[in-house]
């Protein structure tokens, strides 16, 4: 570790909470293995991506061979590679039906860039210039390069580098949890319709696109209710909005289905997607487009200046097509639905009845526990009390490692956890929280 702060920089760095990281040397299935030797359960998926699980041959032997045979080739216009273009034709099975052109990269940010550029370049060729804003959600997380960064409604995330990028612009999400009363409609439809306010206020002849989770993944897994995306499709539709999908960590199986939105029957114009679809192996994301985008992508005029040196690098694209062989042989989306069910119950029953619990909540294999000062008012620790990274620490000593935001503690174990670690998760976060906040209901010390 000493070795590590004298020379890396770290994504999120922070030197004083870094001392007590770990140097993973070694994974196995669900499990991580530090250079002292302990054994944690990966709670996270590494960061919602390793739902495959670690140490897999399969993947392993998949990328020597393409590594072996052309390690990489450019996929410039001008260039391609039989991996891209047969992962491209496997997406397009697998996204609606309107959706069947894709453009690779080498994550999730760098997709949502992608889909930022792609929707003013359609705006901009459809001779309706002036469409360039991008609307989005606090509690959204999009990534953290500049403009990804901008569409992310987490102001921890701006405040030092700051100015954002002008025409970035944020409204409520849905918060089941926390919802405030609505009169008339419901929650679904109220929260919805902000976004049709945020329109009407900037002008739909200035908004690109609007950009949102599926369900909220780092944000701290909130699922919003059912009504909420076909309202927003509506909305989308009424002014000429795009929908993008930011499929990042829902997208290949995450809550059960190939797609998030497909929970609801919404298709959007612009799908991301990253992580799963490599299950980590290799940086890989992209974006899909709808048919109308493609086409006009497609119509002459001047070039669509938009690269990556590794866009649709051929062992990314060779990884991800073994990926999502492994996912439909193994039945992973219906396992992760099953799973994910498996671990709610587990946690419900160990944690549902503790004093400071509010809500455990999740869709699929991704799922939360939101810790409160009070639960009849909903009210959150002081922040100086630190609930949740000491129940994070706590979890640790107890061999599970995830991570936290703020007071919620979330969970995405790989797809490929057995039951009786989903269990042990369980225990552990049943274990720490007692450690923490007291063993029983009404007991809890305060910080
Ligand atoms: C929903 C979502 N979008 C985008 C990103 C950014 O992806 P990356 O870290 O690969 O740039 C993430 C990363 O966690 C994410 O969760």
């Amino acid at each position: 570790m000493a070795r590590d702060l004298a020379a890396l920089i770290h994504p999120l760095h922070d030197r004083s909470a870094h001392q007590a990281g770990h140097v993973w040397v070694q994974g196995r299935g669900a499990m991580l293995i530090d250079a002292h030797g302990t054994e944690y359960i990966d709670g996270l998926s590494g960061l919602w991506n390793v739902a495959l699980g670690h140490g897999r041959r399969d993947l392993a032997d998949v990328a020597r061979q393409q590594l072996e045979t052309l390690a990489y080739a450019s996929g410039y216009c001008g260039s391609s590679s039989v991996p891209a273009i047969e992962l491209a034709e496997r997406l397009a099975r697998l996204t609606p039906p309107t959706i069947n052109r894709f453009f690779f990269t080498s994550g999730g940010a760098e997709a949502n860039e992608s889909a930022f550029k792609v929707a003013r370049s359609y705006w901009k060729r459809r001779g309706r210039a002036s469409k360039t804003k991008v609307i989005s959600r606090e509690l959204g997380y999009h990534g953290l390069t500049l403009a990804a960064m901008s569409a992310t409604g987490m102001p921890a995330y701006w405040s030092l580098f700051e100015p954002r990028v002008p025409g970035f612009i944020h409204i409520p999400a849905p918060y089941p949890y926390r919802a405030a009363p609505t009169s008339g409609d419901s929650y679904g439809i109220a929260v919805a319709n902000e976004l049709e306010q945020a329109i009407l206020r900037e002008g739909a002849d200035t908004v690109a696109m609007f950009i949102a989770e599926p369900v909220i993944g780092v944000g701290g897994v909130i699922v919003p209710p059912d009504d909420y995306f076909p309202r927003i499709r509506e909305i989308c539709d009424r002014y000429d909005v795009l929908l993008a999908a930011d499929e990042v960590i829902t997208g290949f199986g995450r809550t059960g289905k190939w797609f998030g939105l497909e929970h609801w029957g919404v298709v959007p114009d612009i799908v991301q997607f990253a992580k799963v679809i490599t299950s980590g192996y290799f940086p890989l994301g992209g974006i899909g487009v709808s048919d109308e985008i493609a086409r006009v992508l497609d119509e002459g005029g001047e070039p669509w200046m938009h690269a990556h040196t590794y866009s649709a690098h051929p062992t990314g694209c060779a990884v991800a097509l073994r990926t999502l062989q492994i996912i439909e042989d193994e039945n992973l989306l219906a396992e992760a639905a099953r799973k994910g069910a498996y671990l709610l119950d587990a946690l419900r029953a160990r944690l549902a009845s503790h004093a400071h619990v509010g809500e455990i909540r999740g869709k699929g294999l991704m799922c939360a526990i939101e810790f409160v000062d009070d639960r009849d008012t909903k009210a959150t620790f002081a922040p100086e009390a630190r609930v949740g990274a000491r129940i994070h620490a706590e979890a640790q000593a107890r061999g599970l490692f995830s991570r936290v935001r703020g007071d919620v503690f979330v969970l995405a174990p790989p797809f490929v956890t057995p039951d009786d670690l989903l269990d042990r998760i369980a225990e552990i976060l049943a274990s720490a929280t007692h450690a923490v906040l007291g063993p029983s209901p009404g007991s809890a010390p305060r910080a």
